[in-house]
Formats: C-alpha cells, structure tokens, sequence
C-alpha cells in the first residue's frame, strides 16, 4: 500500500513532513513530491497550490506517476456552517465545484453532462476518522464541502455555496481531487480545519490561523494513517 498525503499550501504539508523528519524530495510536473517510508508503508506527499487546477494535476500525479493507492488531503477551509468556528475539523462526506456553472443550459449548479454535482468520499475512512475522533478526544463534524477557484470573502456569496450545495464549508481543492480520485477508483478522505467564516474578515482570519488550524488537520490526518495501518495488520 502507498499513501498519499496532500495539502495545497506549504503550511498544510509542513507540520506532516516535520513529523516524519526524513524523506527524499522528487521533482516532478512542476511540484516537489516528498517520499518516505512510515511504519513499514510508503508514503508520497505534496502540496500542489491553490486552486482546482493544481490540486487536479497533484492528485493524478500522484496516484499515476507515484502510484498512490489512497490518498488524504489535509488543509484549511471557511466555515459556511455556524457550527463551525476557527480551529475545528470538518470531515468531507461529499464535495462539489460551486463556481462550476453551465445553468444556461438547464444543468443545476455544479453539473456537467456525465458528470454529477456531488462526489462522495470513502465511506470506510470517514468511520475510521469517528475512532480517530474519539482516540483524540476531538470532536470532529462530517459535511458537505463545496470547492471554487475563490477565495470566498463575501457574506452574500457564501450563504449562496450553502443554499445550494447545503454546504457546511468551502474551500478550493476538495472537490477536484474528489473529481480525480473517484474517477481513478483511489479511496479518498477529504479533512480541513476551519481558518475563516468566509465573511469580510476572511483574509485577515485566513492569514491569522492557517498554520494553527493546518497543524490540528495535520495531526489529524497522520492519526489516520496510523489508523489505516493498524486496520490493515488486522
Ligand atoms: N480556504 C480557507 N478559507 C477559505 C475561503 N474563505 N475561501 C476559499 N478557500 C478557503
């Protein structure tokens, strides 16, 4: 088995690579990819930057070029829900691109033809986190995130993605790397910590908290690898 860990910024994946301590570092497609070997698997980890392009180009990448046979993504996202606040996690059950709009042709929000507008996550590692969950003593919510090439610093606009995606939180890779995994048959897990309300203080929230709130998801995620290994010896 190989895992692969993603982030999009360098504050996601730093607190994991520092963790590890050692690793060979490949450059590839324009990225850096980090490999290591944890507790007998092998790890491929990456941060692809912002945005549903790269992350695409880094999921693939690292299931096709590394060979990743499951991949968790790992990073920081704006609350829609008001049960969300700065600092708490959000696991992913589906994900969808909220600024994917072909409407004018009758298609709901989201939809393109042979596409679907929801994308659902792995089923066994979401209950996997609720043990991980509990293990920490974190409380840990599941829901729905919607993913754009924005950063949502707008009220009116956020309340939209939640209206009609039913959204809990958003961000701006999930929902492509849930594209790319779904499609290459790669068990996918989708966590974020909150860093903002997607409001007009967003920006200065985003820059206050990203590396807390990417160091709880990072510790999280690791969690779950330890987790998914222990599965995997039973
Ligand atoms: N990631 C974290 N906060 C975000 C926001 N407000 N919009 C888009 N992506 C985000």
């Amino acid at each position: 088995m190989k895992i692969a860990i993603m982030g999009a910024m360098p504050e996601e994946v730093a607190p994991i690579l520092e963790k590890l301590g050692d690793y060979k570092t490949i450059e590839y497609a324009n990225n850096k990819f980090y490999e290591t070997t944890y507790k007998g698997v092998e790890l491929v980890i990456a941060y692809s930057k912002i945005g549903k392009v790269f992350s695409t180009l880094t999921a693939t990448t690292m299931i096709q070029h590394f060979g990743a046979d499951v991949l968790l993504f790992s990073g920081v996202a704006g609350a829609i829900s008001p049960t969300l606040k700065v600092g708490d996690l959000i696991v992913a059950t589906k994900l969808a691109q909220h600024d994917l709009d072909i409407t004018a042709f009758g298609h709901p929000y989201g939809f393109v033809p042979e596409g679907s507008v929801f994308v659902e996550a792995d089923k066994r590692m979401i209950e996997l986190s609720k043990e991980v969950a509990k293990e920490m003593g974190k409380v840990v919510q599941e829901g729905i995130i919607a993913t754009g090439d924005q950063f949502v610093a707008n009220e009116e606009r956020k309340n939209w993605i939640g209206a009609t995606f039913n959204a809990d939180a958003l961000e701006m890779e999930g929902g492509s790397v849930a594209v790319v995994c779904n499609a290459l048959n790669v068990p996918f897990f989708i966590l974020r910590a909150i860093s903002d309300a997607a409001d007009m203080d967003a920006s200065f929230s985003f820059d206050t908290f990203l590396e807390t709130s990417a160091i709880e998801s990072a510790e999280f995620v690791l969690k779950m690898v330890d987790k998914l290994l222990e599965k995997s010896e039973n």
